[in-house]
């Protein structure tokens, strides 16, 4: 059985100390409110992963990821961060892909296949984003936008690191916009994307693989979303800043 997973992705937001404060109060919530098997990802800006791995330890339904590594293991790359210096305190999971990575820096899928192999090669699992804008859907383009994506992104990987990943699929109409896929519209792409796994590994592959919806993911709307047969949970945004919020959509799943 695949993992179900809610994942919160902090982005540019929190200062030291305000990161701190929402994660213990998410810990306590999962612990007293959280009754089902779901894990809890919380991605944070670098400055905060060492000391929330520290406030996690003990906690096996709570783990930290990043929100990006640079594909190089070391080197003369100011200003960046490699996969191994996020191993080296302790995270599970990187973010790749996000659409405002793709938007604002320029990442495109040549750029982060070779991050998803650097992300393996350091025995982190990479939470690897993939969507479609707008035009792209208005264009009907929709489905084989997703399908190079993930060809050129991730295709390359062998079955068992392919097994690492997970997918976030997070349309980019939906991200930010308070205009959330309709349930019916995320478990059709979800539906493709493991269609298209199973086809270029094997179903059991495709079975296993946990798919994340992300755009404008709420409390409300949580629930009816992660009900889709193959929607595994969600990459959450702005909720995710908000301990009660983020907690309400991990509970989504007990
Ligand atoms: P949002 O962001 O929940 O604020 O729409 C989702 C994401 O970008 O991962």
């Amino acid at each position: 059985m695949r993992k179900k997973i809610v994942a919160g992705n902090w982005k540019m937001n929190l200062d030291y100390n305000e990161g701190l404060s929402v994660f213990s109060e998410v810990i306590n919530m999962i612990n007293d409110e959280v009754t089902g098997t779901q894990e809890a990802v919380v991605c944070s800006p670098f400055i905060h992963i060492h000391s929330l791995v520290q406030l996690a330890k003990g906690q096996n339904r709570i783990s930290l990821g990043a929100q990006n590594a640079h594909q190089a293991e070391s080197g003369a790359y100011t200003g960046e961060i490699s996969a191994k210096m996020i191993k080296s305190v302790g995270a599970a999971y990187v973010i790749l892909g996000h659409s405002e990575r793709r938007q604002y820096f320029g990442e495109n899928n040549e750029l982060l296949a070779k991050k998803t192999d650097t992300v393996l090669a350091n025995d982190l699992k990479p939470i690897f984003c993939i969507g479609e804008t707008l035009q792209e859907r208005e264009a009907n383009t929709h489905f084989d936008i997703i399908k190079s994506q993930l060809v050129e992104g991730v295709f390359h990987l062998d079955t068992t690191q392919f097994s690492k990943l997970v997918i976030a699929y997070e349309p980019v109409w939906a991200i930010g916009t308070g205009v959330t896929a309709s349930s019916d519209q995320a478990q059709e792409i979800h539906a493709f994307i493991r269609k298209e796994i199973a086809a270029k590994y094997n179903q059991t592959v495709a079975d296993n693989t946990t798919i994340l919806y992300g755009g404008s993911c709420n409390p409300k709307n949580a629930a009816e979303l992660f009900a889709q047969p193959d929607i595994d949970g969600g990459l959450i945004g702005g909720a995710s800043l908000k301990s009660r919020d983020f907690t309400d959509i991990v509970k989504a799943f007990n």
